[in-house]
């Protein structure tokens, strides 16, 4: 027995009727992998071995009750591999009446049994147990492949009218009460049973393309994320190899800087001896322009010398091998010194200078000849871009740090102030653009290419600056404006701190 003539998924060439009610190829219905086809979607995937690996199990379980509701008749839905996904029944009387008897009890659960073990493939089965009353099997087939079944009944056929021989020959029966028991059971004509069948296997069919359709659409989102994770691995990866690539040649330059600038301190540090001995007449009086010569060279030499010293510095800063001698270091001490040393500078170009010191400010944790050199370098940069007539101020204070991140009110909350000691140098110079203050303290970095010639310098002085103060566990702050004037300020925290470069 079939199904429905119109909608047997064995012959899916056969037209369908849905149910709308309109007509469609089965392959429509049946053939999900359409979707997969168009995406070009991996098509084992729109392979569905079994009813249970797809199905929305309420909505099936929605279905039955419906279904019984409306009927009357008890339906349970298996999947493939025989799990129970919905059951929708209400147990007879006459199963219970029968259940107390012995003999009936043996023989209904034999039936029972049967209808268990009855799985067909492509057509219809029907079981008729002890009472007369039949199980109809309805394979689900989806894609060619039978996928589950369900199970309709038990019911009466409503062309049965005496109580089967086999059931009275049971014996121990009553008969009366059996009668009365099989009369209270649903009733149902042939022609009614067979269309419910196919009627809820339309649903049951349909339920199955809508929860496949979902199921594949979810896979295939799976499959372009893993697909988009894969590339962005491989990407990573890639900037990842670069990333060590550029590294090693940053480190084969930093080596070379440090072999090349100090191979050339030896010879360098002969000629600035030679020349200031010439200077003095060691080896005879020299006339005018000789000793002008001879005092250009020691200039320059002494140029060169800083370069390299500066190129050495730079390059232990980016190993990491520079090594910080640690003190307690009095900061407006050191600034002052600083101050002092820039006299002479500032007298020529005609500026004034100016030192401002709190009164008890704490002592700092830091190499004295390193936060020395900091300072120098900022100071040399404020009288070499002020103009004549103007000024340079040093001032060493204590401040309270802004917490990282600190314009959050939580942040603010939740971070006490952190106490710094600021050394700032402010001058009235010719000041900066403010799109070059993030560059400044990249290494031969000057912001005027035509500096180099006015105001001599290579651009090294400020990224040795930055290195040395992060080395130290502080920052470097810088404030301009053209034509008013720069401040940078040094922030050290109060309390020193143990972060060196190579130790301490
Ligand atoms: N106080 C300042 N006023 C205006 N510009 C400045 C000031 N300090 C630094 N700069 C700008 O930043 C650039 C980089 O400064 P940095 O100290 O690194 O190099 P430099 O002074 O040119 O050379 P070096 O310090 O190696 O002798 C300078 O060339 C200049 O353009
Ligand atoms: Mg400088």
């Amino acid at each position: 027995m079939t199904a429905d003539g119109a909608h047997n998924d064995a012959q899916p060439e056969e037209p369908v009727a849905t149910a709308d009610g309109t007509v469609r190829p089965s392959a429509a219905v049946s053939s999900p992998p359409a979707i997969g086809e168009s995406s070009g979607i991996d098509i084992a995937l729109a392979d569905l071995q079994g009813l249970e690996e797809v199905v929305d199990r309420e909505a099936l379980r929605d279905i039955c009750h419906s279904f019984f509701d409306l009927f009357n008749l008890s339906v349970r839905v298996f999947g493939a591999d025989g799990t129970l996904l919905a059951d929708a029944h209400e147990d007879a009387e006459i199963h219970a009446y029968l259940r107390t008897v012995p003999s009936a009890r043996v023989a209904l659960a034999k039936d029972v049994d049967a209808v268990q073990r009855l799985v067909p493939r492509k057509e219809e089965a029907r079981h008729t147990e002890i009472t007369g009353a039949v199980y109809d099997v309805v394979p689900l087939v989806y894609q060619g492949r039978p996928v589950g079944r369900f199970v309709v009944g038990p019911y009466l056929p409503a062309e049965m009218r005496e109580v089967p021989a086999a059931l009275l020959a049971l014996g121990d029966l009553d008969r009366e009460r059996v009668r009365d028991l099989l009369t209270a059971m649903p009733r149902v004509r042939e022609p009614t049973a067979k269309r419910i069948r196919a009627h809820l296997r339309r649903v049951v069919d349909l339920l199955l393309f809508a929860s496949h359709r979902a199921h594949l659409t979810s896979e295939m989102h799976v499959a372009s994320v893993r697909a988009s994770y894969r590339e962005l691995a491989e990407k990573t990866a890639k900037l990842q190899s670069a990333y060590d690539r550029l590294r090693e040649l940053d480190r084969l330059k930093s080596n070379f800087l440090a072999t090349v600038s100090h191979e050339l301190r030896t010879p360098l540090t002969s000629i600035i001896g030679y020349s200031e001995m010439l200077e003095t007449g060691i080896a005879g009086e020299l006339n005018a322009e000789q000793k002008d010569f001879v005092a250009t060279i020691h200039g320059k030499g002494d140029q060169l010398l800083q370069l390299i010293s500066s190129l050495l510095d730079l390059s232990k800063l980016e190993q990491g091998v520079m090594t910080l001698h640690r003190e307690r270091v009095d900061p407006g001490e050191l600034l002052a010194e600083v101050a002092k040393t820039m006299v002479p500078a500032a007298h020529r170009k005609s500026i004034v200078l100016e030192t401002h010191r709190e009164e008890g400010l704490p002592l700092v944790d830091a190499d004295p000849v390193r936060l020395r050199q900091v300072l120098f370098n900022l100071a040399e940069n404020a009288v070499k871009f002020t103009p004549e007539g103007g000024s340079v101020r040093f001032r060493a204070e204590t401040t309270e740090l802004e917490p990282e991140g600190g314009d959050t009110l939580g942040a603010v909350l939740m971070a006490a102030p952190e106490r710094a000691i600021a050394l700032s140098i402010e001058d009235t110079g010719i000041g900066m653009p403010p799109t070059e203050l993030a560059r400044i303290f990249d290494a031969f970095y000057q912001v005027d290419s035509s500096s180099t010639r006015e105001h001599g310098g290579t651009g090294l002085g400020l990224s040795i600056v930055k290195r040395l103060i992060d080395a130290h566990g502080g920052s470097v702050r810088v404030e301009s404006e053209p034509g008013a004037g720069t401040r940078f300020t040094v922030l050290l925290p109060e309390t020193g701190s143990d972060i060196g470069v190579g130790g301490t």
